[in-house]
């Protein structure tokens, strides 16, 4: 019995009782169950197990006679940049294949753009912004500079706090269902030079599923900015991560960017964390000629080439584009029933529950679950007395703060199909006393 919108008078207390006897039924369990990170299963990694017997004994020699054991080959195997290139969305020339995570080339580059300045910049980013700042009070963590990025919530946890370590100031940005809120983005990056960068999970966002709007990415790639250097960190994450039979496709920020004037606009990341092995993969870059010599320059001081022995055993594992996908249909096969059967328990448990909802995503590795206002963290304690451990509540908004208290973040990959069913059980349950509990019904 979940109708609490229907409640009044002597029925309250019945109600309420139930969602109470129910939640305390599910914590007299004693499970422990773990819906936090976003990782693929061990039945996902199994899927690459060949991957490690790669590239064999005597055979180390990629094309033009690289011999992979040795140092060099900065930009990452001509073979490797090209399987990549279509995924990418950029010739083999202006992709840079790199170590294990595109995490850290995002962090890399913001860095280096801080400390260096862009290819197109006149002055590095660490001393910029300053009156910006000094109108603002300091930014958090930073000395002198001032600058900042636009965020689109709720978002990637990760991507804040690499802006937190460094003191840039984070800007929200509603996402809405075709990508964030693009009349506030082109206000906000027209009026103020300080606002350097923004953040982009353009394919199945995480955490919220969204895949931006043609429309939309045509006018990221169009828009005015303040500050000239101005860039759109496309972290393409999920780019071939469906969960649908319907392989979306976004349309081209390196082309629109180009068209439009803004050639360097955009760095593209992705990586085959979640198509291979997340920690032993691969991490790749995209962005115009110059945006790439600018980042081998700063790679040169930085080591004297990436691991090339695991390119060569992605490129002999993956072969191709139509290999990459063959192996993501095999992830989908083993995730899109998790997700689905959160999807149902939901739908059976909340669907009726006033100001609760969640996304359907066609692709990525999330389900974000809206409650009413200020339950989150509510929902998020009741889980873990429980036995279900969630995702910190407010961890998809910059500087840790939902200001709205509502949003949870649901990463079904990693458990049983049985554990994610049972998780998502006990979801609901805390839900519905958290919202009988804020309705005055518990
Ligand atoms: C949007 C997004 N970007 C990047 C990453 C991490 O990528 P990598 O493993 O290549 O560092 C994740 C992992 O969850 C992610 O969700």
């Amino acid at each position: 019995m979940t109708k609490i919108t229907q409640v009044n008078g002597k029925e309250i207390t019945g109600v309420g009782q139930e969602i109470q006897k129910n939640y305390e039924a599910f914590k007299g369990k004693g499970l422990k169950l773990d819906l936090t990170r976003g990782k693929p299963s061990a039945a996902q990694l199994d899927l690459s197990a060949e991957l490690l017997a790669l590239p064999g004994s005597g055979d180390f020699v990629a094309e033009g006679g690289v011999d992979c054991r040795n140092y060099g080959g900065l930009q990452g195997l001509t073979e490797a940049r090209r399987l990549f290139s279509g995924i990418m969305g950029a010739p083999p020339e202006q992709v840079v294949v790199a170590n294990n995570s595109s995490l850290a080339l995002m962090h890399d580059t913001i860095v280096y753009a801080l400390l260096a300045g862009t290819c197109d910049g006149a002055r590095r980013w660490f001393t910029q912004g300053a009156t910006q700042a000094a109108s603002q009070g300091p930014a958090q963590g930073s000395h002198e500079g001032g600058i900042a990025f636009l965020c689109p919530v709720p978002g990637y946890d990760r991507h804040f706090t690499i802006c937190k370590e460094y003191g840039i100031r984070m800007i929200p940005v509603a996402m809405k269902e075709d990508g964030p809120d693009i009349d506030a983005v082109e206000r906000l990056a027209a009026q103020d030079d300080a606002i350097k960068g923004m953040w982009c999970v353009p394919k199945y966002s995480n955490p919220t599923g969204t895949v931006y709007s043609d429309a939309v990415v045509e006018r990221l790639a169009a828009m005015k900015t303040a500050a000239p250097d101005f860039r759109l960190y496309w972290d393409n994450a999920y780019c071939v991560h469906h969960l649908t039979d319907e392989r979306v496709e976004i349309a081209n920020v390196l082309e629109l960017s180009a068209k439009h004037g803004h050639p360097h606009r955009p760095l593209v990341f992705a990586s085959t964390s979640k198509i291979t092995l997340p920690g032993a993969g691969l991490a790749m870059f995209a962005a115009s000629k110059e945006n790439v010599k600018w980042l081998l320059a700063r790679l040169t001081a930085r080591t004297i080439g990436p691991d090339k022995v695991n390119q060569l055993r992605h490129v002999r594992f993956l072969k191709n584009e139509a290999g990459i996908l063959q192996l993501m249909d095999k992830h989908r096969a083993l995730i899109a029933p998790k997700f689905q059967k959160v999807l149902d328990i939901f739908g059976q448990k909340l669907a009726r529950v006033p100001n609760v909802s969640w996304t359907r995503p066609k692709g990525g590795y999330f389900i974000s679950l809206d409650v009413p206002k200020g339950c989150a963290q509510r929902v998020i304690a009741l889980a873990k007395e429980a036995g279900v451990e969630l995702t910190p509540a407010g961890a998809a908004y910059p500087y840790g703060k939902d200001p709205d208290d509502r949003t949870i973040r649901i990463a079904p990959t990693f458990p049983g199909l049985a554990e994610v069913a049972q998780a998502a059980e006990g979801v609901a349950a805390c839900v519905l006393v958290a919202a009988a509990e804020k309705a005055g019904k518990v």
